[in-house]
């Protein structure tokens, strides 16, 4: 079936959210979101239809009337997580008959997944996938009002929908799509299958978006996609669109992800040029061996990678730069994970997210031959984790007695005087201050450095 979102659907969705809101239902509801940023981001969309609702949010899943898990499926362990938090629901509604169930994200978005959902859990009460989520408040309608059980998965993306409501989980740091999707295909990664393929925002949203969330005091925005550098795609779209987002003069303007294949000299050269661009860009790189990154389907060789990672270090010497590396992918061999460990001392990167290879249904990697045991894997990857640490711990040392503006983003959860906050490369500070000081950027002078974070006094 052919079914498209544009601009009239949006409106349809906007009448059903104010019908709910007229019959002051008061509800509370509670998200909760696995997986990465852009996950993140859709909930605060789910959030803010949910507030236009009149409903309220509660931060324990036992207060809510609506609870709704956005899930994730890049690895295993994060599915299982997903599933068994969900089945944990059906205790509490055997408490609350009347509570409502509902389940999106990516998982959904996995063949036969909502059947298998909505055949075996007869408390789940809504599935929706990535590709419909614009929909929702038809679907919670037809659940709250309708009492039906409502299971509704499309199988492809439709075009950019525009005009959604937003309630952002923070007032002063703020995520903004600027694509959705992803053409890449690495041979492990399942993402391309649920989130579809790539679509770029316009230009004038995205601008727009910044430029609102500018005049609502927003001092950082990180600009999200699978691979920024296709931007609308590819060329120089995405330096363009940082050169415009970066005019606007917020503070602090962050992106992620790139893609090495695609990251060009004209968007390394924007950290040399850009007043707002922070000195900071994460960069996969998944393996450090020529024959392993052929299999990834990640077209570049680690020279080529490396390259990348000193011309960048040319224009910008303070980046900070952090990647994510895949241990024991299917066939790897010791010798092929030792130049993984080769090229981690090599690059010297702030920090890196370390994972054991997790077999996906469906990609092309799930079917290659995987010889090494997972005790072995999980001995490369405490390797890997071991020889990180020990460069960030370098890293960190080497910043004692330098002063950063820091952008203070909480209380730590240690200490009710100590707040905590990024300097522009991306490292986080905790420092003696007030509840006051959150949300404000202020000059922290680094006394010491503990395993991942830095310690600082602030600077008056
Ligand atoms: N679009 C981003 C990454 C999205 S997934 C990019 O291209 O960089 C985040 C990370 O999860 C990936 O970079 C990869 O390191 C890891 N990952 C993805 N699929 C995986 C799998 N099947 N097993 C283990 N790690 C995986
Ligand atoms: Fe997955 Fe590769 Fe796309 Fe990243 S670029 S989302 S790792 S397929
Ligand atoms: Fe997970 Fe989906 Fe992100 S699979 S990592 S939440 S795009």
């Amino acid at each position: 079936m052919e079914k498209t979102n544009g601009k009239l659907d949006i409106t349809r969705q906007y009448a059903f959210a104010e019908e709910i809101a007229r019959l002051r239902l008061n509800k509370k509801y509670c998200i909760v979101t696995m997986g990465c940023q852009m996950n993140v981001r859709d909930s605060e969309t789910l959030c803010g239809w949910l507030s236009l609702m009149g409903f309220t949010e509660v931060k324990a899943r036992e207060d809510a009337d609506i609870i709704i898990y956005n899930t994730c499926c890049v690895r295993e362990n994060a599915e299982n997580k997903a599933l068994g938090n969900v089945i944990w629901l059906k205790e509490l509604k055997k408490d609350k008959p009347d509570l409502i169930i509902g389940v999106c994200g990516c998982m959904m978005q996995e063949k036969g997944l909502a059947e298998e959902l909505k055949r075996k859990y007869p408390f789940i009460d809504l599935v929706f996938g990535t590709h419909n989520a614009a929909n929702f408040p038809e679907y919670l309608s037809r659940v709250l009002l309708g009492g039906e059980r409502v299971f509704e998965v499309w199988d492809s993306q439709g075009s950019v929908t525009e005009g959604q409501p937003a309630l952002r989980s923070c007032r002063f740091s703020a995520f903004v799509n600027i694509m959705y999707g992803c053409n890449n295909f690495c041979t492990y990664c399942i993402v391309p299958y649920v989130r579809g393929r790539e679509r770029s925002r316009k230009p004038e949203d995205i601008l727009d978006e910044c430029a609102k969330l500018k005049d609502a005091g927003v001092k950082e925005i990180t600009l999200l996609g699978q691979n920024v550098n296709s931007y609308m795609g590819g060329g120089s779209a995405f330096a363009e669109l940082l050169k415009r987002v970066d005019k606007l003069g917020i503070e602090r303007v962050r992106f992620m992800t790139s893609h090495p294949k695609d990251i060009t000299d004209e968007l390394i050269s924007c950290f040399g040029s850009l007043k707002h661009l922070c000195p900071q860009l994460h960069l996969p790189m998944q393996a450090g061996d020529d024959e392993v990154l052929k299999r990834m389907n990640r077209r570049y060789t680690i020279d080529a990678y490396m390259d990348k990672v000193r011309r960048v270090r040319e224009v910008c010497p303070e980046i900070g730069l952090t990647t994510d590396i895949i241990a024991g992918f299917p066939g790897e061999t010791r010798a092929q994970f030792e130049g993984t460990l080769r090229a981690v001392e090599q690059a010297r990167f702030d920090s890196a997210y370390t994972f054991i290879y997790s077999p996906r249904e469906g990609t092309a990697a799930a079917k290659y031959p995987d010889p090494v045991s997972i005790q072995e894997k999980t001995e490369w990857l405490e390797e890997l984790i071991a020889l990180q640490l020990g460069i960030t711990a370098d890293m960190l040392k080497r910043q004692t007695g330098k002063t950063f503006p820091v952008l203070v983003e909480s209380m730590s959860l240690r200490s009710e005087s100590t707040v905590g906050g990024k300097t522009p490369r991306g490292l986080m500070v905790n420092f003696p201050g007030g509840r006051d000081l959150i949300g404000r950027i202020v000059d922290v002078r680094i006394t010491g450095a503990g395993k991942n974070t830095l310690k600082g006094e602030l600077e008056e």
